[in-house]
């Protein structure tokens, strides 16, 4: 079995955790073990500082925002996505560090040499083997995260923010094109379903016809 970190990026709305689940599907269908999770979030000590880093009642400044983020970051790399690996599964992340470059670097505007030294020391330098990015435009976003109801802390920020932290993603990509595959998000949910398994299948080196299958 190959263990293969992969994480899931985009603005909000861009439809990350509908193609998670279309991804672990797959996965589960062609019997390959995988652990799914989040950012932040997925322990329990993660899942409660998720709920401060949301709740619209509180102002966070940018620094103690990105310690909070990375204070999830370090408690998942040690509890789930460490010990998933090791065991050789495939680890679905929805959102990783690359968020906090965008969201608090491109967004917030907190230097991205220091948020990369914090990165480093809270993930022991684990870094995704493939990162999915779902691009789109953020007032779109924004306007699909509204239906799901009453917006959290971040999405409550103003278009200009999702703006900077869509080009924050983007840049990502362009700086590490090996690593990241940018999909426009407004396609169609089944054909970006279909590139991202197949681009998976391509890393866990499965024969042709599983992949596009
Ligand atoms: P989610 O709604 O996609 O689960 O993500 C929660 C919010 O947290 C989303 O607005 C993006 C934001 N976020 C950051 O600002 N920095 C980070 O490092 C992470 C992981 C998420």
């Amino acid at each position: 079995m190959t263990p293969l970190f992969l994480t899931f990026e985009g603005p909000e709305g861009a439809g990350k955790s509908t193609q998670l689940r279309h991804l672990a599907a797959r996965l589960a269908a062609a019997g390959l073990p995988h652990t799914v999770t989040r950012e932040p979030g997925g322990t329990p000590l993660g899942t409660r500082v998720r709920g401060v880093l949301l709740d619209p009642a509180l102002g966070i400044d940018p620094l103690p925002e990105f310690l909070l983020y990375s204070a999830s970051r370090a408690q998942l790399v040690r509890e789930v996505l460490r010990p998933a690996l090791a065991r050789g599964e495939v680890v679905l992340c929805d959102r990783y560090a690359d968020s906090s470059l965008a969201y608090q670097g491109a967004g917030r505007g907190l230097d991205p040499g220091f948020l990369q030294a914090v990165t480093a020391a809270a993930t022991g330098g684990l870094t995704p083997d493939l990162t999915v990015l779902l691009d789109l435009d953020p007032a779109l976003g924004l306007r699909r995260a509204a239906w799901r109801g009453q917006p959290d802390r971040l999405e409550q920020a103003d278009l200009a923010f999702h703006e900077r932290v869509r080009r924050g993603f983007l840049a990502l990509a362009a700086a590490e094109p090996g690593r990241f595959l940018v999909l426009d998000a407004a396609r169609d949910e089944a054909e970006l379903a279909e590139a991202i398994w197949r681009a998976v299948g391509e890393r866990l080196n499965l024969p042709q016809e599983q992949a596009s299958g």
